[in-house]
């Protein structure tokens, strides 16, 4: 039998923590179930890959959610992803729900931006719409238009309709939101951000109608619009690029306004940063009364895909939302607030 000898030994030896250090890293893919929420932390899909769906929101279809978001490289945007999930916890990658196109002409060439998506589904034309922020290829930020595509499934492929400035207003970052009547609306942040305005869509939902209103004019961003109690509540953030700065929440018991602003709902250590994200949307958890995930983006902008997505619970505290940092939380946060 072979014995080792004292050299073959010593560099077995030497080898040994390199051996140990050679075990996959953070950005390995890692296969777990997922049973809580991480805010900031690295998210993966069920395959093990990094979840790319940014200035996102969630549509739930039957008991399955959708998750739509930016699919950004370093910088550049490479389209509107899509992710399902029956739990919350763990997203499967679906694909890329809308493809910007290899047309350099096209609305939507590749090289384009399209950010902060949203998908609603239609039950009178049974389509899943979609509209998102487009900026033209090679314009920077100034086209300000809002774009929109369609498809028969929630998982895509969407189909590009058109992309406009509604009613001839800027349109920037913005939300949708669907009332318990069917009624649908485009909020949006316009005139160089300074207004924030909110459009009823056509019965389609493909175009703004002629309703459209100005909300406020404080320079606000990043709306995400939801409705409980019977009033509705509009977080935003302000305007500062891919910097952090502090959210505020507004109220109404109309759409139309008047919107009383409530301040800022984000509480505890580093609240006035927004825990360093920015708000995209308030996702409604299905079949609980009043549980509302406030879902926000921690801008990377040297490594965009490197995003953190900061995912915490929405409290009603005096009847108004209030949102706290957890590091890991899941569903049953909700019925302790019971
Ligand atoms: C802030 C917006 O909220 C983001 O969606 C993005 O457009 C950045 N500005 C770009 O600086």
């Amino acid at each position: 039998m072979p014995t080792l000898s004292s050299a073959t030994l010593a560099l077995a030896l030497l080898l040994a923590p390199a051996l140990v250090v050679a075990q996959p890293s953070s950005s390995a893919p890692a296969k777990t179930k997922n049973t809580s929420f991480k805010p900031g932390e690295l998210w993966y899909d069920t395959d093990g890959n990094l979840i790319n769906a940014h200035g996102g929101g969630v549509l739930l279809v039957g008991k399955t959610y959708y998750w739509y978001g930016e699919k950004r490289a370093q910088h550049q945007e490479q389209g509107v992803t899509v992710y399902s999930s029956k739990d919350l916890y763990n997203w499967k990658y679906e694909g890329v729900a809308l493809t910007p196109s290899a047309d350099p002409q096209h609305d939507i060439a590749a090289g384009c931006l399209m950010e902060r998506p949203k998908v609603i589904y239609n039950a009178k034309t049974k389509q899943y719409v979609m509209w998102f922020h487009l900026e033209l290829k090679g314009q920077g930020y100034k086209a300000a238009r809002a774009g929109v595509a369609v498809s028969d499934k929630p998982t895509g492929p969407f189909r590009y309709v058109s992309s406009f400035r509604p009613n001839g207003h800027m349109s920037r970052d913005m939300g949708l939101f669907v009332d318990d009547d069917g009624a649908a609306y485009h909020v949006y942040s316009s005139r160089e951000n300074y207004d924030l305005r909110l459009a009823r869509l056509s019965d389609d939902y493909l175009t703004a109608t002629a309703q459209d209103t100005m909300l406020f004019s404080n320079h606000r961003e990043a709306p995400a619009l939801f409705k409980t109690g019977g009033k509705y509540y509009l977080i935003t953030s302000g305007c500062t690029g891919w910097d952090p700065n502090e959210a505020s929440v507004h109220v109404a018991t109309s759409l139309l306004g008047p919107w009383q602003p409530l301040g800022d709902p984000i509480t505890g250590p580093n609240a006035k940063l927004t825990f360093g994200g920015q708000s995209t949307y308030v996702l409604p958890v299905a079949g609980r009364k009043d549980a509302f995930i406030f879902m926000a983006d921690r801008w990377n902008p040297k490594d965009l895909k490197d995003s953190r997505y900061l995912w915490l619970p929405v409290q009603f505290k005096n009847n108004q939302p209030s949102i706290k940092w957890l590091d890991a939380w899941d569903l049953t946060f909700f019925n302790k607030q019971l």
